[in-house]
């Protein structure tokens, strides 16, 4: 069975981001995946201090000195078989939430530890304004990716106007990537 861990933040419980994964969620759930839902607005997550002269712990023992929620999530990340990023598009980019973890968790896994090289993700941006800056947010998690060794196999924007045609295929690219966790990606990168 196939460990997929969903790592998402909004505040809303019951906003667009929140359907966009909970459909990813049934899908995988439905094809026997087992899913880890981590919401990181309800995690303590620090944002990075900088400490040392601006290389802490990080690069040197791929650990961050802040004692908070962190490691336990990134442990989660690193035990996982897949990994579906999920983020509110704030200012054309991920929330401030999003960002303060993702960036301690790239100074440990890239510099460091490379738990998370290889992985293969989906990256899903929710834009409920006008719907601009979807694709900016989508190549900034794609960035730190790349930097993490991970690799995205798609790039889902939601907006407000593809609302009704995209849950639904939300629903199908759960099912569609466990099936490739498993059989293969069929292509080389
Ligand atoms: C600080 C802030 C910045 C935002 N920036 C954008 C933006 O750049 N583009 C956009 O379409 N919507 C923007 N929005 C709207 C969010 O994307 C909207 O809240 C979206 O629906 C997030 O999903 P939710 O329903 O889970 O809150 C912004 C909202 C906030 C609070």
């Amino acid at each position: 069975m196939k460990k997929v861990a969903i790592i998402w933040s909004s505040p809303n419980i019951d906003g667009l981001t929140a359907s966009a994964k909970d459909q990813f969620a049934r899908g995988l759930s439905d094809v026997g995946a087992q899913v880890q839902e981590i919401h990181l607005n309800r995690q303590s997550i620090e944002h990075c201090r900088a400490c040392g002269n601006g290389w802490g712990t990080c690069n040197k023992k791929g650990m961050c000195v802040i004692r908070d929620d962190f490691a336990a999530v990134y442990q989660t990340l690193a035990e996982a078989d897949g990994i579906v990023w999920i983020s509110a598009v704030y200012w054309s980019d991920m929330t401030e939430c999003f960002k303060a973890f993702f960036d301690r968790l790239r100074r440990c896994d890239a510099t460091h530890n490379h738990f998370l090289a290889g992985k293969r993700c989906v990256l899903v941006a929710c834009a409920g304004g006008t719907g601009r800056g979807t694709l900016e947010c989508l190549t900034q998690l794609e960035r730190g990716l790349t930097h993490m060794g991970m690799r995205a196999y798609d790039r889902i924007p939601v907006v407000r106007y593809n609302r009704d045609y995209i849950l639904p295929a939300l629903y199908e690219a759960g099912r569609v990537y466990v099936e490739r966790l498993e059989n293969g990606f069929d292509m080389y990168y």
